[in-house]
């Protein structure tokens, strides 16, 4: 690997800050084997847009279809491991006073890290609610598809926020929080495009914070950005800690 240029400006605000916040997208868990959102069409799903499976209105029409897609969501999900753009948030936490990771991935991998303060903005894919009564169930092994709710018999849905949807309670406001009252915000492997989540970036920026995005591809928020590391995260994430806080970079 090569290593790349990372400004001395960035290294000292990392270094010296009392509290980082950190907006992750689908990208960091790309090289865990989880394809981003936008390119999870692969083999027989690839004929199917994820924009127009995930969301109420599909499982209402076919909740045998949009069952299907998750299952086989979960299942990349729960072979996948958490890689080293993960761990090094993870490793981060340790090294902040205030640290929050606010993420729009289902896929539990900041957890397995070993990531604390976790924000999931859009839910867990590995979680099952009741269509009906919107209680957190668990499904019952090798049944029906959609799987069906063990106390009413309505059909389980992923417990995750469709298109249209709203965020979870209090999950919006806490990450707005943590957005304004950071000194550095990370944005790393989102496209930025889907908001209310992508408008987090902006309101750190507004409140004073160093903005940083990590990612291969430029997106909206590449033109506001302080800093901007090109690269899979899960080479600058490790480059960028090692480089704030190892103690011959000093
Ligand atoms: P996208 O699929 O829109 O974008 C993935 C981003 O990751 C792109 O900008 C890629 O350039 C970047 N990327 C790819 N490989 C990377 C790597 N190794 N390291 C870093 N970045 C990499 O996924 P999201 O931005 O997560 O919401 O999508 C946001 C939301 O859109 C999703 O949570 C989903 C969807 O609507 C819901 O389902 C509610």
């Amino acid at each position: 690997m090569s290593e790349r240029e990372i400004p001395r400006g960035l290294i000292q605000a990392l270094r010296y800050a009392g509290r980082i916040t950190v907006l992750t997208g689908s990208g960091i868990s790309a090289e865990s084997g989880v394809p981003t959102f936008r390119e999870a069409r692969s083999g027989l799903w690839a004929r199917y847009d994820p924009q127009q499976l995930a969301t109420a209105e599909a499982f209402e029409r076919d909740p045998h279809l949009v069952s299907e897609w998750y299952e086989w969501r979960r299942r990349l999900v729960s072979e996948a491991e958490p890689n080293p753009g993960h761990r090094a948030l993870a490793e981060l936490e340790g090294r902040v006073p205030v640290f929050t990771l606010i993420t729009q991935n289902v896929d539990g991998l900041h957890r397995r890290a070993g990531s604390e303060n976790v924000i999931e903005l859009h839910g867990n894919i590995l979680r099952s609610r009741c269509s009906w009564e919107g209680e957190t169930v668990e499904p019952e092994e090798g049944g029906a598809v959609p799987p069906v709710c063990p106390n009413c018999g309505a059909p389980l849905r992923p417990d995750v926020v469709w298109f249209g949807e709203m965020l979870p309670a209090g999950a919006f406001e806490a990450a707005s929080e943590a957005a304004r009252e950071c000194e550095v915000f990370l944005s790393v492997g989102t496209s930025s495009l889907v908001y209310p989540a992508a408008a987090l970036p902006y309101e750190a920026l507004e409140s004073g914070a160093t903005l940083v995005e990590v990612n291969p591809s430029e997106t909206p928020l590449t033109g506001n950005a302080d800093h901007v590391l090109r690269g899979p995260a899960g080479e600058v994430l490790p480059e960028l800690l090692r480089k704030a806080f190892s103690p011959t970079s000093r």
